[in-house]
């Protein structure tokens, strides 16, 4: 019997499910010969604050220049701190350092591998200034909890949803609960463009218009530099007319994403070795993220790769003990979840397309793998 390989991830089969209209999309946009902030743009930047519940939607080149500017719109001075998390892969704390600032970090949950609002409360000094939680592998962090210590301390909130688009929690979409909320749209993200790019949402229209600003140059108007800190960083329009294209279908591939957590969970139900994900309200499995105990992650993540199967670690390294952040001074230790979990985490396939002969595929190997 032939093994089935099965790959981490898959750009083309969605691409395929919806080639004609991509492919349309694209000639409409080459044809149209305008080609940065144009009606595509401008539609797209309204379909998604619709879509997300949000007032205004300013689109940008990248998930980490959303980041960026959001925390350049807060109006903080050199050196403010931000308090992000350090097991996210490490855009929050670039981007804080990109608008001047200075991350510091939350340890996160045992469970939900989200910000602990008790380590976040732990953290905060009189130079904190902004928290930016992510609500990482598309599961929503605590932010009730959250929301009420930013009160209490009456900092604003900029949320990381680049692994969460459609994620709700009762009802509100993530990023419109702290005062921003950022996006990416790299290709395996929920929603991807087909290229780079990403958005920030606000309901507060200073914000919107000082980001509309920022990401132009500081302009105001063309050639006239009004705002300071301003850059060059747009969403352009053939990426959006994309993105328009598969927005529709966002609830529904989420949908999917769940269905295949609920596979996993059904074939995997009483594997020893490793834990699963919990399942909680609002969770869009950007990333189905099991756990493997006894240390032995990477020889189990080598066997799988033996068998054709791929997987990931999201992230071996946590942010405050890599070397460009060497200068905050962090030691190990100092943050011990975070730290147990980098070397325990490991990502199965976990994408709309996946059928569900390849979940058989990969439970089997995993069962063989730790046997
Ligand atoms: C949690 C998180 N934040 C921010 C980013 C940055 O997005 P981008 O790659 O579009 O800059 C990513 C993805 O790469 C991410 O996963």
């Amino acid at each position: 019997m032939t093994r089935l390989s099965v790959p981490f991830g898959d750009t083309i089969r969605q691409y395929r499910t919806q080639q004609a209209e991509l492919d349309a999309a694209v000639l409409r946009v080459l044809h149209s010969g305008w080609y940065i902030m144009g009606p595509e743009v401008r539609a797209f930047e309204e379909e998604w604050a619709r879509f997300c519940g949000a007032a205004h939607c300013v689109s940008v080149g990248n998930g980490t220049e959303a980041l960026h500017l959001a925390l350049r719109a807060l109006d903080l001075q050199p050196g403010d701190e931000v308090i992000t998390v350090a097991n996210a892969g490490g855009y929050g704390a670039i981007a804080a350092r990109q608008a001047g600032l200075t991350p510091r970090f939350a340890d996160v949950d045992e469970r939900s591998h989200t910000m602990s609002p008790a380590s976040l409360a732990a953290a905060i000094t009189p130079r904190t200034k902004a928290v930016l939680p992510v609500h990482l592998y598309g599961r929503p962090a605590d932010m009730d909890a959250i929301m009420a210590i930013a009160r209490q301390y009456d900092l604003p909130v900029v949320e990381d949803c680049a692994q969460s688009h459609g994620s709700r929690i009762d009802g509100r979409m993530t990023g419109t609960i702290g005062q921003i909320g950022c996006f990416s749209f790299y290709p395996t993200k929920n929603l991807g463009a087909l290229g780079d790019g990403g958005a920030i949402i606000t309901d507060d229209a200073a914000v919107a218009d000082k980001l509309r600003k920022l990401r132009v140059y500081g302009w105001d108007q063309k050639y006239h530099n009004a705002v300071a800190g301003g850059i060059n960083t747009r969403l352009d329009e053939l990426q959006a007319a994309l993105l328009r294209c598969k927005l529709p279908l966002l609830d529904e591939w989420n949908r999917l994403r769940g269905e295949r957590a609920e596979w996993y969970r059904e074939l995997l139900g009483n594997i020893r070795g490793i834990s699963l994900p919990e399942t909680v309200d609002g969770h869009v499995y950007h990333l189905f993220v099991t756990q493997v105990h006894g240390g032995r992650r990477d020889a189990l993540k080598q066997a799988l790769a033996e068998r054709g199967i791929g997987t990931e670690v999201h992230y071996p390294l946590p942010t405050h003990l890599q070397p460009a952040f060497h200068d905050l001074g962090y030691e190990p230790g100092e943050l011990p979840v975070t730290e147990r979990l980098a070397e325990t985490v490991l990502s199965l396939p976990c994408f709309p397309e996946l059928t569900r002969d390849e979940v058989g595929a990969v439970c089997q190997a995993l069962r063989e793998a730790l046997a």
